[in-house]
């Protein structure tokens, strides 16, 4: 059942390129232009309208969130705010009926998500719901919706839900910025024939895995990790440091590069890796002074960078390449590296990769 691979994290990090690819199948029609997803035409007023979107999700999930955050401001110019689902049911939240609120979640069941769901309803917004279980609670509570359409996912470690996740953001923020006419159709267009490569660029990913092991058995020993990242990464670095802590155990912390001199570059020094995502359209070469920053205190450094990448190389310890792509989709490449890295550095701790301890895959208690 697990296809050959000996756990199904893995299993469901190689399945990527196809999940993706089957998020957008029939409704990506790049070629005539066209993004089709009944859940957001049939209520496409609503979405233009909406004078803010909110989201509520929780782990990972709340991180897909983070990166629709730039995809909807940048993309369809609509304000957005991220909000963890069990903060926002207990804070007397201001809803108005003008309000969009996406709830994301893989398994569909979790409370918290739910209760922010039905708080919402009752305020009058209008929510739409993305999830990967088709039927599940949250699928059901919801006005509207789209799933993923990632096919199961059994390891706890979330991996596929999320990109395909975000995925399905992307296409509704592109699908948005038409309809409002922020986005100029030529650029439209280009993000609509990117999108199809992808999957393709993913499985080159795939490739590096041989190298992110070797890398992986150089730092599996460490007791804290520090993840960076700026823009449309910083949430790809919150994800990786929530995947290392989930599954191998290793303390770890994901910060926007730039606040790293606002308290955690006290903790450089030669014992401290740090995951640094360093993509050539993001902010460049302000992430370049960061690594800087953490060469001079001898932190070791792991960078993601793109192909081609020549600075960042003479100053890392180690670089990862992604292949090219639009910046507001380099999480989908990025993310990569990142998952397997976790799981070579949690197999090789000899740790339970698939159900870590103290977690479950859905959280149905609050
Ligand atoms: O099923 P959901 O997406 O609602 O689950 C949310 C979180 O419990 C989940 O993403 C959790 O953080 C994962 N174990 C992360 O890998």
């Amino acid at each position: 059942e697990k296809g050959g691979y000996d756990h199904f994290m893995l299993k469901e990090i190689y399945e990527q390129p196809h999940a993706i690819t089957d998020t957008y199948r029939g409704r990506l029609l790049a070629n005539s232009g066209i993004i089709r997803m009944a859940g957001v035409d049939d209520h496409l007023e609503r979405f233009v309208n909406a004078k803010r979107i909110i989201i509520v999700a929780c782990g990972t999930s709340w991180h897909a969130g983070l990166v629709s955050e730039y995809l909807f401001e940048d993309l369809a110019r609509i304000p957005v705010e991220v909000e963890y689902a069990s903060e926002f049911r207990y804070r007397n939240p201001i809803i108005t009926e003008n309000d969009v609120v996406i709830a994301i979640s893989q398994s569909g069941e979790t409370a918290d998500t739910l209760a922010a769901i039905k708080l919402a309803k009752e305020k009058g917004a209008f929510v739409f719901g993305i999830c990967n279980v088709v039927g599940s609670s949250i699928a059901r509570e919801t006005h509207a919706g789209a799933y993923t359409h990632a096919g199961p996912e059994i390891g706890v470690a979330s991996t596929k839900a999320f990109t395909t996740q975000i995925t399905l953001l992307s296409l509704i923020a592109l699908k948005l910025g038409k309809a409002k006419g922020s986005l100029s159709n030529a650029l439209y267009h280009s993000y609509l024939q990117e999108m199809e490569l992808i999957p393709k660029k993913v499985e080159m990913l795939l490739k590096t895995d041989e190298k992110v092991k070797y890398i992986a058995s150089i730092y599996k020993d460490a007791t804290n990790c520090l993840y960076l990242g700026r823009g449309y990464n910083f949430p790809v670095a919150l994800e990786g440091a929530l995947k290392l802590k989930e599954i191998s155990y290793i303390h770890a912390e994901g910060y926007p590069a730039a606040e790293m001199k606002h308290g955690p570059i006290a903790l450089i020094d030669e014992n401290m890796p740090v995951f640094v995502i360093a993509t050539s359209k993001g902010h460049y070469e302000k992430v370049v002074s960061n690594i800087q920053e953490i060469k001079s205190r001898s932190g070791k450094i792991v960078a993601i960078v793109t192909e081609g990448d020549t600075q960042v190389k003479e100053i890392a310890d180690h670089v990862i390449e992604i292949p090219e792509t639009e910046e507001a989709f380099t999480p989908l490449l990025t993310t990569i590296p990142m998952q397997l890295l976790s799981y070579h550095i949690a197999v090789m701790r000899g740790c339970n990769v698939d159900q870590p301890r103290n977690l479950a895959k859905s959280v149905t208690v609050e």
